[in-house]
């Protein structure tokens, strides 16, 4: 079973991710217990440190990730998503903040950029790479249009390294994710996804093999929440 589901393309995700955008954020805070929030903060700190000034944020969503990163001075950031629900929400939260001079949003697919090569300083993913049909194919397209030494930084779910929290996180995040979906979502079906791919996608040392074939080096990981989510840092090689 673990091992087990059948990814869905590209098409299908886009479909899925309209079907729940409106009520993405309310249960993403619920399903990462508000830690969503303050982590999505520390991406924005580390970004900080490498005084970019011009950032991609691919599966962008309904926003966060821009949206934190607007705060960091003399940068433009651009969000990219294939769901043209979830930009739509995007926008609306920008627009709210008043923060289009900083923030661009487009609907555009990580498997092919429509941006030159070596034109940002960092790309950020978060809670995206799971969801790619093609991973490999959209890693390549993010070093490609990488300056070169510039960085990724990914945010995404993981299995604890510990075999005793791995065992109650699975059982839990087995239970309490559906469930969650059940009782909040128009689309439940959504959520048993989201948990299933979460628990088949490589994560740690596995995840750096896949970012180093695919051009990236000097990695650093950062686990958050007893080790189920984890942010990745990686340089273009
Ligand atoms: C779980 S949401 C994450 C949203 C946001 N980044 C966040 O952290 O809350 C995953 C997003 O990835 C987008 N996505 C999936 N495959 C994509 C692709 N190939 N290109 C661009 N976006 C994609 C989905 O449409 C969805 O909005």
């Amino acid at each position: 079973m673990l091992n087990k589901i059948n990814k869905k393309n590209t098409g299908e995700i886009e479909k899925m991710f309209d079907s729940i955008s409106k009520e993405y954020d309310f249960l993403n805070r619920i399903i990462t217990f508000g830690t969503d929030a303050k982590n999505k903060k520390d991406i924005a700190r580390i970004v900080n440190t490498k005084k970019p000034s011009v950032i991609l944020d691919i599966a962008t969503g309904t926003g966060d990730i821009p949206i934190n990163l607007s705060k960091i001075k003399n940068c433009k950031i651009i969000g990219i998503d294939i769901s043209k629900k979830m930009i739509e929400t995007a926008r609306k939260k920008v627009e709210s903040r008043n923060l289009f001079d900083k923030i661009t949003l487009e609907i555009g697919n990580a498997e092919k950029l429509k941006f030159k090569s070596n034109n940002f300083d960092i790309v950020t993913i978060s809670f995206g790479v799971r969801n790619f049909k093609h991973l490999d194919k959209c890693l390549k397209e993010v070093c490609r249009v990488l300056k070169n030494s510039g960085h990724l930084i990914i945010y995404e779910t993981s299995l604890p390294k510990n075999l005793i929290i791995r065992f109650f996180y699975l059982i839990f995040s087995s239970l309490f994710i559906p469930l969650v979906g059940l009782l909040f979502s128009k689309n439940p079906s959504a959520y048993l996804y989201l948990q299933m791919s979460s628990k088949v996608f490589p994560s740690g040392k596995k995840f750096l093999e896949v970012l180093s074939k695919a051009g990236f080096c000097d990695f650093k990981i950062k686990e958050k929440f007893f080790g189920s989510l984890s942010i990745y840092i990686g340089k273009k090689r």
